[in-house]
């Protein structure tokens, strides 16, 4: 993969509220896969950032007393800090306030206008505020709520600008079925293709100042904002640096695409939001005349119950609570392997907790009993013997990893890592390094089931290294060695000689950690 380009991105999320543990999930996600490429060799340039425009984040602004600006300037704030305590190596942290973004926007817009796929009319219909989403009646749920969030809509009649979507609906169904791998999973392609059967209605894409005003400007009519969905997509090339805001009107972009990012290689995103990622985007984007995404890939919820966790249903779960106590890579390590991508999962301490035992029981305890083994029987020493004695399983996991790195199944290729682990033990069990250690004449078997440890737990370091960054910096180090190995090196490294440090435990147990909930409430 070396010398290929990568571009990713998360959603950019509501400056409205607190970061929860579905905005962390997507951004843990894209932050493992982003792992997985740059150590496979690619040049990634991976995006995130807030979403600070519209009637919701107004709403929430005065509701709070404060203005729209010193909301987002908080909030924007909140989600740095909390990918910073989750380890995510994002390269750009975007806010669509940012001069640079409204420049962008400003231009994209005056391009559709100039093409001639906007017009002025009338809208009538309802509108969901917490999911900023116009909806028609035939849309809407029961006492005419909103068909995602199931709250109630307002009825707004008003003149809006509207963006001719419905031309593009041929070939969006067109490019689609042509290019199967282009939304997944198949159950959200064929829901899309689903929504395409009927007619496409044209998206208003502004709203009237009097009614919002906490917007980009439309460059053609001053008493009218974007529709913030339009605003927000469009954070997608601003960061790719295909329209330089820098660049004269006349010549704003859409030339300049040399050493941009454009098209993004994957949007990664929730459900939720999968027709304004994969109908409204991709047909503003023809309007533009821009190339689209290359892939869509959108995952499920996290549920409380029964109940997709969201802020505004008030059943979220903080996933900085967790890190206080079990530590950033397990964080990671349950979001990342515990939900099928694609599905649903529910949220309970109790798989929290059997996901952590699985990091402390099965990877920490070979981490442990490899180095203390080493350390007691060979003085902190790697033999240099072959240590073949899992090759099999180290090449057939490494093939299994990357096969389902590349279906975007991440759970999937941590399951794998971590049956090699597993085996790794039942090595250990059939080897009986401890019979070989009294018996000199075994001598040759012991270095080799030692050194066989330490070539699997290299391996380890490089294949557990993108959900668990820290501890497997930790894990290289303790085997002696400069960095963690990539994935290329990781079946071949040879460790013969290399000094062992042996350190605490990786992972400590469970009912030895601090418990968060001590003492706070005496
Ligand atoms: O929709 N389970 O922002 P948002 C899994 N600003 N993922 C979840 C989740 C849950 N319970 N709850 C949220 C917006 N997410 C727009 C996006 S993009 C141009 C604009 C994650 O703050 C998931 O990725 O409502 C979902 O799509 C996203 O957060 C929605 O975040
Ligand atoms: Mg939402």
């Amino acid at each position: 993969m070396t010398g290929t380009r990568r571009y990713l991105t998360t959603p950019i999320y509501y400056a409205s509220g607190d970061p929860h543990i579905g905005h962390a999930y997507t951004t843990i996600l894209a932050d493992v896969l982003a792992r997985f490429w740059r150590q496979d060799g690619a040049d990634v340039f991976f995006l995130t950032g807030t979403d600070e425009h519209g009637q919701k984040i107004f709403e929430e602004a005065s509701r709070r007393g404060m203005t729209p600006r010193e909301l987002c300037d908080q909030m924007a704030a909140r989600f740095r800090a909390a990918w910073e305590d989750l380890d995510i190596s994002f390269d750009r942290f975007i806010r669509t306030t940012e001069p640079e973004h409204v420049a962008v926007v400003t231009a994209f817009l005056q391009r559709l206008w100039d093409k001639g796929v906007i017009y002025e009319g009338i809208y009538r219909g309802w509108y969901c505020v917490p999911e900023e989403r116009y909806w028609t009646e035939k849309d809407l749920g029961p006492d005419r709520t909103c068909p995602v969030c199931s709250r109630p809509t307002r009825e707004i009649e008003e003149k809006n600008y509207f963006f001719r979507m419905s031309d593009c609906r041929d070939r969006l169904i067109d490019h689609i079925r042509g290019n199967p791998d282009w939304i997944w999973p198949d159950v959200r392609r064929n829901e899309v293709l689903g929504f395409l059967d009927q007619d496409l209605e044209d998206l208003s894409i502004s709203r009237p100042k009097a009614r919002v005003p906490w917007g980009i400007t439309l460059p053609w009519d001053d008493e009218h904002v974007a529709y913030v969905w339009v605003d927000a997509l469009i954070n997608y090339v601003t960061a790719s640096g295909t329209i330089h805001p820098d660049n004269p009107p006349s010549r704003r972009g859409f030339d300049n695409t040399s050493g941009s990012w454009w098209p993004a290689d994957v949007h990664l995103i929730g459900k939720d939001i999968l027709t304004t990622h994969a109908v409204y985007w991709p047909t503003l984007l023809m309007g533009a005349g821009l190339p689209l995404p290359r892939a869509i890939v959108a995952h499920g919820w996290w549920l409380t119950g029964d109940h997709k966790m969201s802020k505004s249903m008030g059943n979220v779960v903080d996933p900085l609570e967790l890190v206080g106590r079990f530590g950033t890579d397990a964080v990671r390590w349950y979001l990342a392997r515990e939900m099928p991508t694609g599905q649903d999962a529910s949220f309970t301490p109790e798989r929290f907790l059997a996901r952590y035992e699985e990091l402390a029981n099965v990877l920490g305890n070979l981490v442990s009993r490899t180095l203390g083994m080493t350390d007691k029987y060979r003085k902190g020493r790697i033999p240099e013997a072959r240590g073949a004695g899992l090759d099999r399983d180290v090449k057939a996991t490494l093939a299994a990893v990357r096969t389902a790195v590349e279906g975007y199944r991440l759970n999937e290729a941590l399951g794998a890592a971590m049956d090699l682990a597993r085996r790794a033990n039942g090595y250990v069990e059939q080897r009986e390094p401890w019979a070989h250690a009294k018996d000199p004449a075994r001598a040759a078997d012991l270095d080799e089931t030692l050194a066989t440890l330490a070539r699997t737990l290299a391996t380890l370091a490089a294949l557990f290294q993108p959900v668990c960054p820290s501890k497997m910096r930790e894990l290289a180090a303790r085997l002696g060695l400069a960095e963690v190995p990539t994935l290329d090196q990781a079946g071949k490294i040879g460790l013969g000689g290399n000094t062992t440090r042996k350190g605490e435990l990786l992972f400590p147990r469970a009912d030895l950690l601090p418990d968060q909930s001590d003492g706070s409430t005496a």
